[in-house]
């Protein structure tokens, strides 16, 4: 898709990071933009900042994780400009912990924005984008977690690896089916966010946190102090609109050694070597 100037763009975790960077670049491009947040206060901020430059911003909020919500997303978006053109499912957040010692809440909490956020995106979207007969462009937020795994982040990991795989999926489909809708999977490597404070926004009904042993907790210390040193969201942005021009799926971060991760679990499975442990760098 080459022409954004006039067409329409959702973003969901619009009100923050890599989706506020969105939502500011496709501003930029002429777009009118829908954001999508769950966090009121912040969105209604973030949302008066894209306005001064968007040709029409729509601000709603929205708990990705309820397939409800998404759907009176898709309603609204519908109902005031007729279409969408962009759809980026990038609402998320993270938790670290052991395998064993997460809470049920902490599973279900993640699980909800991370995987089903992006599956409900889908499900309220495509089937409306099709009917429209006009171009488009579904972009997922995943991560280079997505691509490979590291100790203390199987929750993330699980979901990552999900939005990856259903990503590809539709890829293929919409290949083997003649469909012409453009899909990107985002696997951002470290940036520069407020994802560390995810908790935020996490329900009262899911509260129930798993123990952090002391391992989990250094890691989890030292991957917020890497992330403060973080690339800028905006640099994600501008990928995604590059990628989108060029029909692009694999959205990666530029540097090879970051890129890499994902060689090295390729190469443990190609050479039957059980996985390497390494640090995410
Ligand atoms: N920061 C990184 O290093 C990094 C790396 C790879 C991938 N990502 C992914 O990028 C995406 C954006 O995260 P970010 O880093 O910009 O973090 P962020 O915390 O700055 O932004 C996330 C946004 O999602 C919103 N959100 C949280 N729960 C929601 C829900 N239930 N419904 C709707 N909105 C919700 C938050 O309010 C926030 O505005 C996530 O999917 C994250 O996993 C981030």
């Amino acid at each position: 898709m080459q022409r954004l100037e006039g067409r329409v763009a959702v973003v969901t975790g619009a009100a923050s990071g890599i989706g506020l960077a969105l939502a500011e670049r496709f501003a930029a491009e002429g777009m009118k933009v829908v954001m999508a947040d769950v966090e009121a206060a912040a969105l209604e901020t973030a949302a008066a900042a894209v306005r001064a430059r968007a040709p029409a911003v729509l601000a709603v909020r929205v708990d990705v994780a309820r397939a409800e919500d998404v759907e009176r997303l898709a309603g609204e978006t519908y109902a005031a400009f007729g279409a969408a053109h962009v759809l980026c499912n990038n609402a998320g957040v993270a938790v670290l912990g052991g395998v064993h010692e997460h809470s049920l809440a902490d599973w279900q909490w993640v699980l909800g924005v991370n995987l089903w956020g992006v599956i409900h995106g889908v499900r309220a979207f495509v089937p409306r984008m099709l009917a429209g007969g006009e171009e488009g462009h579904i972009v997922n937020t995943a991560s280079m977690a997505g691509l490979t795994t590291a100790p203390f982040m199987s929750v993330y990991d699980v979901t990552k690896h999900g939005v990856v795989a259903l990503s590809e999926s539709m890829y293929k489909e919409f290949a083997a089916t003649g469909v012409s809708l453009g899909v990107s999977v985002v696997c951002p490597g470290l940036i520069n966010t407020n994802i560390t404070r995810s908790a935020r926004n996490r329900p009262s009904a899911l509260a129930e946190e798993g123990k952090v042993g002391p391992m989990a907790q250094a890691f989890s210390e030292a991957l917020a102090t890497r992330l403060t040193t973080g690339y800028p969201p905006a640099e994600v942005a501008e990928q995604v609109v590059r990628g989108i021009r060029q029909r692009r799926f694999y959205i990666v971060p530029a540097q090879p050694e970051v890129r890499q991760w994902a060689a090295v679990r390729a190469q443990d499975i190609i050479e039957l070597r059980n996985p390497t442990l390494r640090e995410r760098s």
